[in-house]
């Protein structure tokens, strides 16, 4: 277990936040790197062609022990949305066949699949929100042998519910279904290994749970798909643009490994060292222990939400990091109001009440909602 790291970043006492799941906050150290990063456009004499190499390749080297592949195998995002495109742009799918995606699954890993099935006479399969909560048992009893792609995450974003990756991937093997996942809401806080599961493709924004800025993510594509098309033809994909002298001696050659994946201007200044910096501190402090500290607090918030009438996913089949919190006779209308007024911050949608702390919050943050939770009884 992991002492409180609040100190590391700028949440005033009086502010509970507990919705790492909508935006982390950016740590004081990652802060100071991106801003040490953007000045440095300040002297542009001093960029010199190497640093548009260099921290990408730091990035990556970073990244991979994260995701627990090799850094040739990691290409740089945007958006969990430009890696599921790459994923999509490369995918096969034939008449007939299949795409299957989760019940309420996240936009971005939706509609890229309904496109590509649109556009070759496939369809998209949608696996059925399963009422005793166990999605690798819907997912793996959804896997028939039309399903071409099983376009998944690894926690289901509107429930909690965790997938068990390793068992589904096997499946996906034994009947030649391709993997690409979307570890958006997962990376960084709950333990995942390129080794184990092996999918074809594997995408995380890090604005999450990586505590790295927005706008940056990284995409793992298997060497077996690192021949295929970028989204961008790019001049620094290329395998020539080290040499800036010979950049218009065009070439049909691309750089090693994923790299032919990156997107534009992906050796960003200000964004990539931030990004980098954020994910030495997770390294740092390791993902299991991390997940272990944030689900111990989830625990005791599941508890006494129980408590009040609120119901959760069974522990063994949720994320520890993810709690969403249900009540039969539903969330008052008014109940975002009083969060609001005490600086109590979750996502509330529909009949959900969604709670994702991380390693900043405290036991204290946790009685805040606990007692807002109790005063739902006397709203309407
Ligand atoms: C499951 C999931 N995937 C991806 C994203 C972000 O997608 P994008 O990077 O395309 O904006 C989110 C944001 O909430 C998410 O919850």
């Amino acid at each position: 277990m992991l002492p409180c790291q609040r100190h590391l970043f700028d949440i005033p006492d009086d502010v509970a936040y507990l919705n790492c799941a909508y935006m982390s906050p950016l740590m004081k150290p990652v802060i100071e790197a991106g801003a040490t990063g953007l000045a440095r456009k300040a002297h542009p004499w001093e960029i010199t062609p190497d640093k548009f190499f260099s921290g990408a390749d730091q990035f990556r080297a970073t990244a991979a022990q994260l995701i627990d592949c090799s850094p040739d195998d990691l290409a740089i995002v945007p958006s969990a949305s430009y890696g599921i495109a790459t994923a999509a742009r490369n995918l096969p799918v034939k008449q007939g066949q299949s795409i299957l995606v989760l019940d309420e699954q996240f936009p971005s890993n939706y509609y890229p699949w309904q496109r590509l099935a649109e556009g070759n006479g496939a369809s998209l399969k949608v696996v059925t929100w399963p009422a005793d909560h166990d999605w690798t048992a819907a997912v793996l009893e959804s896997l028939t042998a039309d399903v071409a792609i099983a376009a998944l995450p690894h926690v289901q974003w509107t429930s909690g519910g965790r997938l068990d990756l390793a068992r589904i991937a096997e499946a996906c093997r034994k009947q030649g279904t391709a993997l690409a996942l979307d570890l958006t809401q997962s990376l960084g806080a709950l333990p995942f290994s390129v080794r184990d599961v092996q999918p074809d493709f594997a995408v995380a924004a890090s604005y999450k749970w990586l505590l790295a800025p927005y706008s940056i993510g990284l995409l793992y594509v298997a060497p077996r798909w690192q021949g295929g098309f970028p989204l961008e033809e790019n001049w620094i994909q290329r395998a020539n643009a080290r040499d800036f002298s010979s950049l218009i001696l065009y070439t049909e050659g691309y750089d090693s490994g994923a790299r032919r994946f990156d997107m534009g201007e992906r050796s960003n200044f200000a964004l990539i060292p931030a990004a980098i910096r954020a994910m030495e501190q997770l390294l740092d402090w390791k993902v299991p222990e991390i997940s272990e500290t944030i689900g111990a607090l989830n625990r005791h918030l599941a508890g006494a939400a129980a408590e009040l009438g609120f119901s959760s996913p069974p522990e063994h089949l949720r994320a520890p990091h993810y709690l969403c919190l249900r009540r039969n006779t539903g969330i008052p209308r008014a109940f975002p109001e009083l969060l609001a007024g005490k600086k109590v911050f979750v996502s509330v949608r529909g009949s959900s009440i969604r709670v994702t702390p991380h390693l900043y919050n405290s036991t204290l943050d946790a009685e805040r909602l606990i007692s807002c939770l109790r005063q739902t009884a006397s709203l309407s």
